[in-house]
This record gives structure tokens, sequence and C-alpha cells, in this order.
């Protein structure tokens, strides 16, 4: 439900000061101030997030099935899949591009997610692109953001005549940009691990170590100055949080200050004051009306074989197998579950509505998915390496096209069939 702009009092005002009507203001102004306030319970709190019957949310064209959970359901064999082929994707960036880099079984590439109580419609780059006119879709996070991206990228640019498109970096390269000519359109990346301002933020050398990470506290405008304008934007952020415990919050100054005021918060603590953060900038610059923002869950890991009865120093390297609902392995670390329950506890709260795009569960299933040791290495293997490749497997990233193509069918329905 939005709320409804407080009506003119000016009618009240042109009789005078009474006292009745002093009370009326008076509770009115109370009454708006705990309505708006983000502190207050979310049972007192006008939302604009929930939408009126029959009132439209931007960029839909029709309703959900609601008696349809999209999240719960299998993977199943489609021998039209993938939805492009690798080597169609001229934008493609190395650690993506198994194949290229000596992938040769290819069924990981078949799968499509199908949820139990309806089908997802099939994605649509024409309408994706065709919404996008004269608009901007940005997603911003770390790299398994980075790979949604690219996936995106690729659905649509196979309707887009070579000579109509472009892509280009921008700020550094902490800003990549897909351009689609025709459309006035244009599909972005923005590089920022935490979201928040941190000493991980160049988009080339940010190489820093679990314990040298340092966030500094409620600095979302500095990459969020770079945001603005947005029509669809696509947050993540949670790997680069995973520190231990606890993490290095940069309370004032600098990164380079020389007694610097750094404390050690404990991680859940630290990622709910950067969801606070991020909902306070959506919530300031982001237009319900007009515009869209979905937040995408953690991307599951797959290293430790144990997880899904495998050998007890294996991981993802070598797996070409799905797992099940029966086989589930999501195991998630006391870390990961309270990162989760921070991510609904906060975005509950929120006004602006937010689309979480859980993708966690059915990740999970796809130990075959992963780059493994598919990908561009930037320094010689070792021999040990070489005669170990386990040992140097990405079981983090995923191959495209492959499952990041499903996330963002996911964000096709929820941003059309919301
Ligand atoms: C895809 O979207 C376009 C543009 O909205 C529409 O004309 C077309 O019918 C759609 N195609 C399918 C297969 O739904
Ligand atoms: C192109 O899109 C931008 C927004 O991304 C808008 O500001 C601009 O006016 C558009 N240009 C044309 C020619 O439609
Ligand atoms: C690029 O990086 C340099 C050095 O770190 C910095 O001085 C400059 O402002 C950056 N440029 C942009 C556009 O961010
Ligand atoms: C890969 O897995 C298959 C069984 O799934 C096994 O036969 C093979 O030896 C494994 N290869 C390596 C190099 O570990
Ligand atoms: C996402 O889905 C997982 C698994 O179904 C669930 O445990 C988790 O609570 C969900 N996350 C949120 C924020 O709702």
């Amino acid at each position: 439900m939005k709320a409804a702009p407080p009506s003119s009092s000016s009618a009240v005002l042109h009789k005078g000061f009474r006292l009745p009507y002093f009370f009326t203001i008076m509770t009115l102004i109370l009454f708006m101030t705990i309505l708006y306030s983000e502190d207050s319970p979310a049972y007192l709190r006008l939302s604009w997030a929930t939408k009126k019957k029959g009132e439209k949310l931007a960029f839909a064209v029709g309703e959900a099935d609601s008696s349809c959970d999209v999240l719960s359901g299998r993977w199943v064999w489609d021998d039209h899949r993938p939805l492009y082929e690798e080597a169609e994707c001229p934008f493609l960036h190395s650690p993506m591009v198994c194949q290229l880099y000596g992938r040769t079984d290819t069924d990981y590439q078949h799968w499509r997610w199908q949820p139990n109580a309806c089908s997802l419609p099939s994605f649509n780059a024409s309408l994706m692109l065709e919404s996008l006119r004269g608009k901007r879709m940005m997603f911003v996070g770390d790299s398994l953001n980075l790979g949604q991206f690219y996936s995106m990228v690729c659905l649509v640019q196979k309707i887009i005549p070579s000579d109509a498109k472009s892509f280009t970096r921008k700020f550094n390269g902490s800003l990549r940009v897909f351009t689609a000519k025709d459309y006035n359109a244009t599909i972005e990346y923005y590089w920022a691990p935490f979201l928040l301002d941190s000493n991980s933020d160049n988009p080339s050398v940010h190489k820093i170590g679990k314990s040298d990470r340092v966030v500094r506290k409620d600095s979302i405008n500095t990459h969020g100055d770079h945001w603005r304008g947005a029509d669809i934007m696509v947050f993540n952020t949670y790997l680069w949080w995973m520190t231990g415990p606890k993490i290095k919050i940069l309370q004032g100054g600098t990164f380079d200050d020389e007694n610097k005021d750094i404390e050690e918060v404990a991680t859940e603590e630290a990622y709910r004051m950067a969801m606070k953060n991020l909902l306070r900038w959506v919530n300031k610059n982001m237009d319900p009306i007009k515009t869209r923002v979905f937040f995408t869950s953690l991307s599951p890991l797959h290293e430790n074989a144990i997880e899904w009865g495998g050998d007890e120093k294996g991981n993802c390297y070598n797996q070409t197998v799905i797992g099940d609902e029966k086989g589930s392995y999501w195991r998630p670390s006391d870390c990961d579950k309270s990162v989760m329950k921070v991510i609904g506890e906060e975005f509950r709260k929120s006004r602006y509505p937010i689309t979480l795009l859980n993708i966690t569960q059915m990740s999970s299933y796809r130990k075959d998915a992963h780059t493994s040791i598919f990908k561009r290495q930037w320094r010689p293997l070792t021999t040990e390496q070489v005669a170990n490749p386990g040992t140097y497997a990405d079981c983090i990233h995923w191959c495209l096209p492959g499952l990041q193509d499903t996330w963002n069918e996911l964000l096709f329905v929820k941003l059309f069939y919301p």
C-alpha cells in the first residue's frame, strides 16, 4: 500500500488558530513521524513497499501466479539449452569462458530450473530490451554479480546487430557499460565488493587477505554517487565479508591515515550496518513508482566434497553430475545463516520494495557448474598444482552459459511478473 500524501490542511489554517485543530495537527505530525521513521516497528510503519491491489510495480507486464513458489523446484534436462553459445557472446570475460579454457563436458549447460507448481516464462530478450529503452540497468557488487551481469549481456546481445552494440569501461575500470545503441539502453556493472567504501575497491588489484580487509562505516555514497539514475538495480554482497567472526571497520578518517580508527566488529553486525546503509541509499535515490531494486542472495561454494558424500579431499573439481533435493548439501555456516537472517530482517523494514533473488538453494545443487580449473590462470601453475588440479579449482565462480542464466530468468520473472 502506498501512503497517501497528507490532505491539504489549508482549510483548517484559514480559520485561524483553534485548540482542537492544534491537537489534530500535532497528532497528525506525531503519527506521520511514527509512520515514516526507519526505527519504528514494521507493523506501525506505512510502507511504500507493498503494492495496492491492482497497482502495478514498474516494468510489470503481468501478475505472478500466487499459487506457485518459483523457488521450490528441481533441475530438469533440456535439449534446447544453453540459451546461447559461449563463442556467440563476444563480450564474455575470461574467468567464465570454460570451454575456451579446456572444459570439454557440456552437460552443465543443459539444465533448466523447473518450479514444482508452474513453469518459468522463457527469457524474452526483445521484451527486456524494449523495456530498457532510454533506461539503465545496473549490477553492483562483487565478482559473482559480475557473472550475472555478463549472463544478462549475453542473453540480450544476440538479437542486436554487431554495429549497434558496444562495451566500454569507465572510472578506471570500476564501471563496465554495455550499450544497445538503437534502444539507447545500457546494462552496467559497478565493482563494489562490499557496496561500501573498502580497501578492496580497486577493480583490477584487489586481492586482499581476509584479515587485512577494511570497510569504511556508513560510506555507501562513495560508490553510490555513481549509481544514481539507474532504473533497475541488482545488488549483491556476501563473500568478501566472510573474513571470520569479525571484520575490520574504519570508524572515521581515511584508509591511509597514520592513526586510523579501526574497530573489529562482529561480521553479522557489520553486515547489518551495510544493509541499513544500502536501504537508506535506496530510499533516498530510487523512486518506487518508476524503478526496481533487486538483491541476489548468497552464492553457494562447493569446496568440500564431503558435504555431498564425496571424497574427503575433493571439491568441485571433476564434478559433472548435479545434486538434488534429496542430496541437498547446502550446509550454511553459522555466518551464512546470520547473514541470511539479517538480509530478511532488514529488507522487510524497507519502505522501498526490494526484490530478493534467492538463488542460494537452487544453486547449491549445482556443484557441476563452477569454473573449476577451466579459466585463465594469472600465474603459471606449479608442478604440484598440475599433478593435483583439485588444489587450484575455483569452486566459487560459475561457467557461462550456465547456472547464472537461470538467476537472470528468475530476475526476468520477478521484473515482469511480480
Ligand atoms: C517477446 O517480447 C516482444 C516485445 O514485447 C513481443 O512482441 C513478443 O511477442 C515476445 N515473444 C514471446 C515469444 O513471447
Ligand atoms: C537516452 O537515455 C538516457 C537515460 O539513460 C536519457 O537521459 C536520454 O535522454 C536518452 N536519449 C534519447 C535520445 O532518448
Ligand atoms: C582513477 O584512479 C586514480 C588513481 O587511483 C585517481 O586519482 C582517479 O581519480 C581515478 N579516476 C576515476 C575516474 O575514478
Ligand atoms: C573424475 O571422475 C570420474 C568419475 O566420476 C573418475 O572416473 C575419474 O578418475 C576422475 N578424474 C580425475 C582426474 O580425478
Ligand atoms: C533463501 O532461501 C534459503 C533456502 O531456501 C533460506 O534458508 C533463506 O532463509 C532464504 N533467505 C531469505 C533472506 O529469505
